[in-house]
């Protein structure tokens, strides 16, 4: 069954490049990023996780750990390690899911049979600390992932949930933000102080410190 935004990630016990690990012990109150990738030793999966290890001092930053998968075996992925490090210039430093048997792929449905074969596609799941799933990406296996986009889309959840406001389209942080329409342009000016009302349910406000 498809997994849709607001609900618990399911739990799975799996084996890694980093040992055995139950999901939701492993996260243990932690953002995570739950990727796949189509297979190891192919080209635009090596940049990926590449970047994402380069990125770990970003993801530390904002309390999310990243964990990848396929249904490669495990020594598949030990032996593909190096490369990771020598192309994204950082050691692999998250672990890899191996999902030969394809039990967590098929729990997240990250087998798409129209896409070529029975490998997983580029599914990205954002899960927060209480394990609800808040954002999902699905790309297809020729088309590389933006990890700037990934690092947005975590700033943007961190913030609405800190503040009632939204981010509006192409918002980069820092940016200014809309006030939520559940709240009134009164409350709105004393808890942000400044508030400019385009129209009545479209109210921008400078990004609140959180
Ligand atoms: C790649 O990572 O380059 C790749 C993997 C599977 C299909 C297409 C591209």
């Amino acid at each position: 069954m498809a997994i849709r935004l607001g609900d618990v990630a399911p739990d799975f016990t799996a084996e890694t490049t980093e040992g055995v690990i139950d999901f939701h012990q492993w996260k243990a109150g932690s953002w995570a990023v739950f990727f796949s990738h189509p297979a190891d030793y192919t080209p635009v999966c090596t940049t990926e996780l590449g970047r994402t290890s380069a990125l770990q001092a970003e993801f530390d930053r904002r309390g999310v750990k990243c964990i990848a998968i396929s249904v490669d075996p495990l020594e598949s992925h030990l032996g593909w390690a190096g490369d990771i490090g020598d192309v994204g210039g950082t050691d692999l430093n998250f672990p890899i899911i191996a999902d030969p048997d394809k039990k967590v792929s098929e729990l997240y449905d990250m087998i798409h049979p129209g896409e070529g074969d029975t490998s997983t596609v580029r599914s990205v799941f954002i899960i927060d600390p209480s394990n609800k799933v808040r954002l999902t990406l699905t790309y297809p296996k020729s088309v590389g992932r933006n990890f700037d986009e990934i690092l947005r889309v975590i700033d943007a959840l961190q913030l609405t949930d800190a503040a009632p406001v939204s981010t509006p389209v192409d918002w980069r942080p820092g940016d200014r933000v809309i006030v939520s329409p559940m709240m009134s342009t009164e409350d709105a000016k004393a808890r942000f102080g400044e508030v400019e009302e385009v129209k009545s349910y479209l109210r921008w406000t400078p990004a609140p410190k959180v």
